[in-house]
């Protein structure tokens, strides 16, 4: 297809027909061009009604009064005007292109889920051509923890900036891109929407097949990065701000849950007891080195193991026990002592990994594996990673865990499940939607 010239201004449209493989959509109206930035041109409509349509079936943002439609510039107005896919499918570019014989695939994946805007490349599911986040925490810092709804708004200035940095460092232009990956759940229904839409408008304007990720599922693949891979099955700790979960992972999508948090996840009572002791957000990595300096064994927090043979883990007696550790030995005028602090949450992360080491172990015991791999943003901490290799040493189970960038959120593992589905063939229909509640 051509490339249509640069359109700028107002766009009248007599017929708007969009086709998709199960609809064609055909509606009056028009739009402005309101932003033009290298692949990308982001149309805003201000009419309801044009969008009713679209809202189901190709991708919408919804910004106070506007609406977004996000089309890549290539694609241009004849993906407005002319049938571009009429009589294909979205499916037969894939099938024309070499990945079918086993050659090479290049995925663009977007992870959105939280508060990190993320975009990178990857191929084959293994190499990362590219692998761009951007970080909210100055934006959420101030309030202590993430605000959903400026969450959303910074995703919606980031994913085009992201997107482009993330195929500009990898060299690529999207006529080069394969597949396109994208976080679907769980998360912030409004952050997640950000980044599934701008996916499936981009499927539906290149033609290129779509996978909806899972984001424990991603976490849990994020190891496949690095260079030292696991093999299947094997257990499975996620523990992330939302998640503290262990699974058996007999292969890609086949999990089976072995135990969760019934209330707090570990890296929401990282951040809530640094909240509490004024150390900023996020709470896990301030802990983390706050721990080096304090006496571990100084306060004896709870293990909650709730009976011998569960799995199921709760965090939030330790967190409520800090609360009153708190309120029994108030802060002086000149505030709190840096000793004490340090004391308090190098006792608290000494009991919270104390839980997390032992139940993992237990996990592969009871599953009788010997391979355990590590997974979300906990799983940076220097603790944990140090106490769950020494321990699983002693019952000949070997560890995998993935270097701590690839712990906390990131696009790059987003690519390797994606990889994963579109080469055997999973693909999403546009009408993928977001879920706030997605378990695996
Ligand atoms: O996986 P992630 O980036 O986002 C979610 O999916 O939630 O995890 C973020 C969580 C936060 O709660 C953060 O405090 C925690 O991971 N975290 C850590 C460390 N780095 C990040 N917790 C303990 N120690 C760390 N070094
Ligand atoms: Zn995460």
């Amino acid at each position: 297809m051509k490339p249509p010239p640069p359109l700028w201004g107002r766009i009248e449209v007599e017929g708007i027909s969009f086709h998709t493989p199960t609809h064609t959509l055909t509606r009056r109206g028009g739009g402005e061009i309101c932003w033009k930035k290298n692949d990308f041109l982001i149309f805003s409509f201000a009419s309801v009604k044009i969008l009713r349509y679209l809202f189901y079936h190709i991708a919408w943002i919804s910004w106070p009064f506007r609406f977004f439609l996000v089309i890549p510039a290539k694609a241009g107005i004849h993906v407005l005007r002319i049938p571009v896919f009429k009589g294909t499918s979205l499916d037969s570019r894939f099938h024309g292109n070499d990945i079918l014989n086993g050659q090479k695939m290049r995925v663009l994946a977007i992870e959105t889920s939280c508060d990190d805007t993320g975009a990178a490349v990857v191929l084959n599911g293994r190499k990362i051509l590219s692998n761009v986040v951007s970080s909210q925490v100055s934006i959420h810092q101030k309030y202590g923890g993430v605000v959903p709804e400026l969450a959303s708004r910074r995703h919606i200035e980031m994913i085009v900036p992201i997107v482009t940095e993330a195929l500009e460092t990898a060299k690529l232009t999207l006529r080069e891109i394969d597949g396109i990956a994208v976080t679907q759940g769980p998360g912030l229904v409004g952050s997640l929407l950000v980044g599934l839409s701008f996916a499936k408008s981009l499927s539906f304007a290149s033609g290129l097949p779509l996978a909806g990720v899972n984001h424990v599922e991603a976490h849990l693949s994020a190891i496949f990065l690095e260079k030292e891979t696991p093999r299947f099955p094997f257990v499975g700790l996620v523990v992330s701000g939302g998640h503290t979960s262990l699974f058996r992972v007999d292969g890609f999508g086949k999990f089976k849950r072995l135990g969760q948090t019934r209330d707090d996840a570990a890296g929401e009572a990282f951040d809530k007891v640094a909240k509490l002791l004024g150390l900023g957000y996020p709470g896990g990595p301030v802990i983390d080195e706050l721990s080096k300096k304090g006496n571990p064994k100084a306060i004896r927090f709870p293990r909650p193991f709730l009976g011998k043979n569960s799995l199921d883990f709760s965090f939030s007696g330790i967190k409520t026990s800090v609360v009153n550790y708190v309120k029994s030995h108030p802060a002086t005028q000149e505030g709190y002592p840096r000793e004490l602090i340090g004391d308090i949450v190098s006792s608290f992360q000494e009991a919270v990994v104390e839980v997390l080491v032992q139940k993992t172990i237990q996990a592969a015991q009871h599953e009788k594996l010997k391979r355990i791999v590590l997974a979300g943003g906990v799983a940076a901490n220097r603790l944990l990673r140090e106490r769950m290799k020494d321990e699983a040493l002693g019952h000949k189970i070997a560890v995998y865990i993935p270097s701590p960038p690839f712990c906390t959120d990131n696009a790059a593992m987003v690519g390797v499940v994606g990889y994963e589905y579109l080469k055997r063939g999973i693909r999403a229909p546009l009408s993928l939607n977001a879920f706030s509640n997605m378990p695996l």
